[in-house]
């Protein structure tokens, strides 16, 4: 394994104005504010937090499909910036949410596993072919299947298709955004399965965003739990489960898991105060939710402070 990070990202921070009336006047959503970490190459990081909090929007900039308003992002020791489209193709790979929108409809399985390898432009047909072969089999889809459409396939094996799909240049790092959450509770286990099996075998780095801490707890190396744009708490994935030091990741551990699968928002019990991104709380931007929040929450913000293997941001823990 070697000493670079697989990823690494400084001071990442993405502003979006959003308008919401033709004569309303933007207002500035910071969906990502000031994160930097790095993952090891061959480990999990995953990222936990309630709907909204920005997980998209930093797997994004990661992938090189958004630009940061500021910041870096390096891929393998590499500026992300530096690397042209198929270079970075070829160093990271994205598998979403929803495998049906993310799938062209109007091409066949094995087509569409061999995007990637076809846009590379260098690549000979039958090397194409062989390798998409490979890569099917390595999902578990039959030859058969590969020469279906998406339509005639199910949840399940539309996920494996994009992972196939993910996996067709061999890429050293997998993000996954929700890789699991659009699927029947009976199916997602195989995937997730599939996924460790696939990181074990092929020594893949996964980013792995998932709003289920069930799901996390099982697959993820390190955990990071985000809120309102920033990592409020970090830790080796044993630690964070077992001694929460953040409110907010105790209240996410305490909460009861949204039963719909995909909906992306836990019932965290923290009231129905929804954070506002547009309209960011001074001090600690939890503390109005905070049920441990005292006077200097409300204007002072907590600095990052170490704890077992990551840190924590909150005033207490600065105590
Ligand atoms: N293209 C965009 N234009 C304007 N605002 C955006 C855009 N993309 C995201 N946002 C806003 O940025 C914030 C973070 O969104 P993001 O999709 O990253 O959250 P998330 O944690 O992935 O949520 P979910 O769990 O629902 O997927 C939200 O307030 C969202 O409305
Ligand atoms: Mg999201």
């Amino acid at each position: 394994m070697s000493d670079i990070p697989a990823i690494e990202v400084r001071g990442l921070r993405r502003v979006f104005d959003v308008r919401q009336g033709l004569f309303a006047k933007p207002r500035q959503v910071v969906a990502v504010d000031d994160v930097s970490f790095s993952v090891p190459a061959g480990s999990v990081l995953g990222i936990v937090g309630e709907s909204g909090c920005g997980k998209t929007t930093l797997a994004r900039m990661i992938l090189g499909l958004l630009p940061p308003s500021s910041g870096d992002v390096l891929i393998d020791g590499q500026r992300l910036g530096d690397l042209d489209r198929r270079a970075r193709a070829r160093l990271i790979q994205p598998v979403f949410q929803d495998p049906f929108s993310s799938l062209n409809p109007r091409r066949r399985v094995r087509d569409i596993v061999a995007m990637p390898l076809v846009a590379q432009g260098n690549i000979a047909g039958d090397e194409v072919k062989r390798r998409v072969g490979e890569a099917l089999e390595r999902v578990g889809l039959s030859a058969e299947q590969g020469s279906r459409y998406p339509s005639q396939l199910s949840g399940g094996q539309r996920q494996r298709v994009a992972i196939a799909r993910a996996l067709v240049l061999r890429p050293r790092i997998v993000v996954c955004d929700e890789p699991t959450s659009a699927l029947d509770v009976s199916v997602q286990a195989q995937i997730l399965n599939l996924l460790a099996e696939l990181r074990k075998d092929l020594g893949l780095t996964y980013l792995f965003i998932s709003h289920n801490l069930a799901v996390v707890e099982h697959v993820a190396s390190e955990v990071a739990v985000m809120y309102l744009g920033r990592i409020v708490e970090r830790n080796e994935s044993e630690a964070l489960f077992a001694h929460p030091q953040h409110p907010y990741t105790r209240a996410l551990l305490d909460s009861v898991l949204t039963p719909e699968p995909g909906l992306g928002v836990p019932d965290v019990g923290l009231g129905d105060t929804m954070p506002d991104p547009a309209n960011i709380p001074p001090g600690c931007r939890f503390h109005p939710r905070c049920p441990l929040a005292f006077e200097r929450c409300s204007h002072e913000t907590p600095k990052l402070t170490p704890n077992e293997a990551g840190f924590v941001e909150c005033l207490l823990a600065e105590e």
